[in-house]
């Protein structure tokens, strides 16, 4: 025996670079991960095994399987969709007037905090 604690788990650093976004199921699982300034939500989800963010065209906006709730402290800073986006929305499941595409929200600085939600089930 050492004498020195264990530690296990993972430190998430985060910063104007590395904003931390958080992803809540609807079951209310929790996901704290940290994104890269100049990717997308739906990539940082996928690179962090977030359930329920399918992203089957791999963000090409063409299939609506990445579809999250900008919490609604977040919507004015996200913005609101393009048309592109907003016409592909109307084949996602379950549509609110915070819902985007995930893999059309690319992060920034001021992300930093950044909560989503994933519907029960993609479109
Ligand atoms: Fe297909 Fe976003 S990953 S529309």
């Amino acid at each position: 025996m050492s004498g020195s604690p264990a530690y296990i788990g993972r430190i998430i650093v985060t910063g104007p670079h590395m904003p931390k976004i958080t992803y809540i199921e609807s079951n209310g699982t929790s996901h704290e991960t940290q994104g890269e300034v100049g990717s997308t939500v739906m990539e940082t989800a996928v690179m962090n095994g977030v359930p329920g963010i399918v992203a089957e065209c791999g963000g090409a906006c063409t299939c609506a399987t990445c579809h999250v709730y900008v919490d609604g402290e977040w919507t004015e800073a996200v913005g609101g969709p393009s048309m592109m986006e907003e016409d592909m929305l109307d084949f996602a499941f379950a549509v609110r007037p915070t819902s985007r595409l995930s893999c059309q929200i690319k992060i920034k600085p001021e992300h930093d905090g950044l909560v989503v939600h994933v519907p029960e089930r993609q479109g």
